[in-house]
């Protein structure tokens, strides 16, 4: 299988590289030195975390070191507490311990969190050092190494403190992959179903097609569908790069009830993508009510998230308590729940909702039937 490679064109910033295939962790040396932010570093620090550390770490060093890096490491604990203001205070020290300079590169090996950490830490220190996002998850593949956001946690909510600083490249070597158990792969492929119900038709039923191919992991049709993805956000972000256009706003399709089952249920209960699943399935429903969608989309849509076995989450809570959840997000504004509802497969509309008919709509969803939510 060869090699797939997009460069990503964002206003104002540099363009940069994602490469996507078999064995391209590899070649992560020679690439950075192909690269013009990091071509004539002499020092890298990688940051991982504790899974994949003992997976693809020697394999990274190793490359960089080929290459004649100078490549040092710093390993967090997996999971989201990593993505936090103490460990980002690690972090920063180590750089600093290390004698990281300007000229210093920062390489991110892991998913999503090590990403936000890697990204949002060499972004602050001295004032900004490049990072090249190694993403091992598909979520990270398909999501958060691309578009340039990167956080860390507070008390207060997640995503809190952060930076928009793109990568300087994206190493995506898909057969990390095979690793990750099946939460974490179904998880990536709900975000990637998402970038293809506001894409277009033709992702839209390209993946419905491949929903098979996908759910075993078939490195072509992976590959591709992290190149679709890619593609599709790198487009998404270059019109709204700072999410300040509310072109952006389109990627929380699914999200705004994603994170009240998160919250209600507790974080880690469910996937994050089985959540944000449950969420796409709300927001079609919502959708046929509010806007006129048509109910072949929601079947569709449904027909589709169950192939990638994503089937209906069971799960319920009073709706006035999700009502709640759901304006403590963030993105609720003037006491109005926002939800990205869509007309059609990629047709969305950012609507604001008055809280009567989201908790009439969350009534009448959750008291379908499984067969009637699933649409099995
Ligand atoms: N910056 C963005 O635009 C953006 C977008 C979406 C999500 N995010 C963030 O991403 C994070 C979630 O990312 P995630 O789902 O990748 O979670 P994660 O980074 O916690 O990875 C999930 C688990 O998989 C393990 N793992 C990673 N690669 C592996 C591999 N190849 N084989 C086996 N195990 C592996 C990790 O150690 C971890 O236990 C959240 O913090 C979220 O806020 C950011």
């Amino acid at each position: 299988m060869q090699n797939l490679r997009i460069v990503v064109s964002i206003p104002g910033e540099a363009d940069y590289d994602v490469r996507i295939g078999q064995e391209v962790l590899a070649g992560l040396g020679e690439q950075l030195r192909a690269c013009p932010a990091t071509a004539k570093a002499s020092q890298v620090l990688v940051i991982t975390d504790a899974n994949v550390e003992r997976l693809y770490l020697p394999q990274a060093m190793e490359a960089l070191r080929n290459a004649g890096y100078e490549a040092a490491n710093l390993v967090v604990p997996a999971g989201e507490d990593s993505k936090s203001l103490d460990v980002a205070g690690e972090v920063w020290n180590a750089m600093a311990s290390v004698g990281l300079t300007r000229d210093s590169v920062v390489v991110a090996l892991g998913g999503g969190v090590v990403g936000d950490l890697a990204g949002f830490t060499a972004s602050t220190f001295m004032r900004g050092i490049p990072v090249v996002q190694a993403p091992t998850t598909l979520l990270s593949m398909v999501d958060s190494s691309v578009g340039g956001k990167t956080a860390v946690n507070l008390e207060a909510g997640k995503n809190m403190v952060g930076t928009f600083c793109q990568p300087a490249y994206v190493c995506a070597d898909i057969s990390t992959l095979n690793t990750l158990d099946e939460r974490e792969w179904t998880c990536g492929l709900a975000e990637a179903a998402k970038s293809a119900v506001i894409d277009s038709d033709e992702f839209f039923f390209w993946m419905t097609d491949q929903a098979q191919d996908l759910f075993a992991r078939k490195p072509e049709a992976v590959a591709e569908v992290v190149k679709r993805c890619v593609v599709f956000k790198a487009g998404v972000v270059a019109e709204d790069k700072t999410e300040s256009k509310g072109v952006r706003e389109c990627l929380n399709y699914g999200h705004t009830l994603a994170h009240a089952i998160e919250t209600l249920a507790g974080y880690g209960t469910f996937s994050h993508g089985a959540a944000v699943a449950e969420g796409m399935r709300f927001a079609a429903y919502l959708s046929e009510r509010l806007i006129g969608a048509e109910p072949d989309f929601v079947q569709a849509q449904s027909a589709l998230l169950n192939a990638l076995g994503l089937p209906y989450l069971d799960w319920t809570a009073d709706p006035h308590d999700i009502l709640v959840a759901m304006k403590h997000d963030k993105k609720a504004r003037a006491g109005k729940v926002r939800f990205v509802l869509m007309r059609d497969v990629g047709a969305w509309d950012l609507v604001a909702v008055d809280d009567a008919d989201v908790l009439d709509a969350l009534a009448g969803y959750f008291s379908q039937t499984a067969d009637e939510r699933g649409r099995a």
